[in-house]
């Protein structure tokens, strides 16, 4: 017989071959999970079956709500490995659970899924601004709540980080993994919850996400090269931000990050690079931050490289990290303070290659109009750069108000101001 096949036959082929293709889908129900109940058990030995076999593996938690303690999902896996969140997971509220300093840790993996449209919740609530360890056992920092550690070619789509005890998500060392459609939200108030926190790794995009926080929006640690922000909104939040840098000896380069097409809403900075005075040696450079819309910023841009918060650095001796090859490109909107655009660089390594073009930042408070501080920086502008500035001349709509700030050229006075 040779390799005829009839049209039945083929169909039939085909259809065996996308099965396979397809590996198993593992509902974590099957090992005993159950709405309302704790289901750390059920989803550890799922995802060690799911991790032992070869082809793509899903692991399935369905709608409905679970509690889960802290988890470590352990690679190397033998093929891809989904996990599909589909319910709503709660953390214990208690910090005396979190041995590892994570909620729920993915580590050296290589080709992995986080999706589902589920939600993980770790209910910060209960420990943000206690500070007391007293009759808690172990009192170590408060969890992150998803920790990506080592992960290369992976995919986190359609989740949703709520109220983390500290930081949302942690990446450190990964490669080419893409956050899409990612809410990360807490409250304003809320200590030290980071939505996105990027170290030591390469090859990170975050796109159409969204982030509410009480801190940096997407913060970018030593060793962040490559980097793809695209579509994302920030607020409430403190923008998004490279560093701090230069706080300990021998940290990799930042290089290499493209934040495009992005919204600020009441965010207390834009885009930022900061900066430890008294540093160690690091650089941070090729950067490009495009087509940004800011609605109620305080300041919009900023280079801070002296950056030094509760004083706890020599702030008189410079910082020692060389910022080169920035480029700040059509940046708009309002701002919520004065100071909208403050480049701050270091005495000793001024920053260099700084290039400003098409900002258009109002601000219409009774103690504008806004500013432009620039320190160590001649930067290149180019295209339209305005500012309001007070009207000199009577205005005949600008009567009743009293205080009206209208566009002026900034060209000359950004020149001045550097
Ligand atoms: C990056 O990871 C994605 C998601 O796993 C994968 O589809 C893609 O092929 C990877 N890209 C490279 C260059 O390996
Ligand atoms: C940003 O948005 C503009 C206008 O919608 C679009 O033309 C451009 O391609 C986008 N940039 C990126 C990098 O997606
Ligand atoms: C400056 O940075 C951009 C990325 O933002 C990069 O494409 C370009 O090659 C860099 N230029 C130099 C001279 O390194
Ligand atoms: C603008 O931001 C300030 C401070 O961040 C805040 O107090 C104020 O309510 C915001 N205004 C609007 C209209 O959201």
């Amino acid at each position: 017989m040779g390799l005829k096949m009839n049209l039945p036959t083929i169909a039939l082929f085909l259809l065996l071959a996308a099965a396979s293709a397809a590996g198993a889908n593992i509902n974590i129900r099957k090992y005993g999970a159950q709405v309302n109940s704790d289901i750390t058990p059920a989803l550890t030995k799922a995802w060690k079956d799911a991790c032992q076999t070869p082809g793509t593996n899903t692991v399935v938690i369905p709608k409905g709500t679970y509690r889960l303690g802290a988890v470590q999902f352990m690679g190397p896996c033998k093929g891809h490995i989904e996990l599909q969140v589909r319910g709503i997971l709660l953390a214990p509220g208690d910090r005396g659970y979190f041995k590892s300093g994570s909620w729920v840790n993915f580590q050296r993996i290589d080709g992995f899924t986080l999706s589902g449209g589920g939600t993980f919740d770790a209910k910060g609530k209960h420990v943000w601004g206690k500070r007391s360890c007293s009759g808690i056992r172990y009192c170590g920092d408060l969890p992150i709540s998803l920790r990506f550690d080592f992960i290369t070619n992976g995919l986190i789509k359609d989740i949703t980080s709520l109220d983390s005890k500290q930081f949302h998500i942690n990446l450190l060392g990964c490669k080419n993994v893409t956050f899409q459609h990612v809410n990360v939200i807490a409250p304003d108030h809320s200590p030290n919850t980071d939505g996105i926190h990027i170290g030591r790794s390469t090859g990170i995009k975050i796109i159409d996400t969204k982030i509410a926080t009480g801190d940096d929006c997407i913060s970018l640690g030593d060793g962040s090269e490559n980097i793809l922000i695209k579509g994302v909104t920030c607020g409430p939040g403190h923008g998004i931000s490279v560093g701090s840098l230069g706080k300990y000896k021998n940290e990799a380069p930042v290089v290499g990050v493209n934040v495009v097409n992005c919204t600020f809403i009441n965010t207390q900075n834009g885009v930022r690079i900061k900066t430890w005075p008294n540093s160690f040696a690091g650089t941070a450079s090729d950067m490009r931050f495009e087509n940004l819309l800011m609605k109620n910023v305080s300041t919009s841009m900023l280079i801070d490289q002296l950056y030094c918060p509760w004083n706890q650095c020599k702030a008189q001796i410079p910082s020692k990290v060389k910022i080169s090859n920035i480029s700040f490109k059509n940046i708009r909107g309002t701002a919520s303070t004065k100071d909208v655009v403050k480049l701050l660089c270091s005495k000793s390594f001024p920053c260099q290659d700084v290039k400003v073009t098409d900002i258009d930042i109002r601000y219409s408070g009774r103690d504008g109009p806004a500013t432009f501080q620039c320190v160590n920086i001649k930067p290149t502008t180019s295209g339209r750069l305005s500012r309001n500035i007070r009207s000199t001349k009577a205005n005949p709509e600008s009567q009743s108000s009293g205080s009206r700030w209208n566009d002026g050229p900034l060209l000359q006075t950004l020149l001045e101001d550097c």
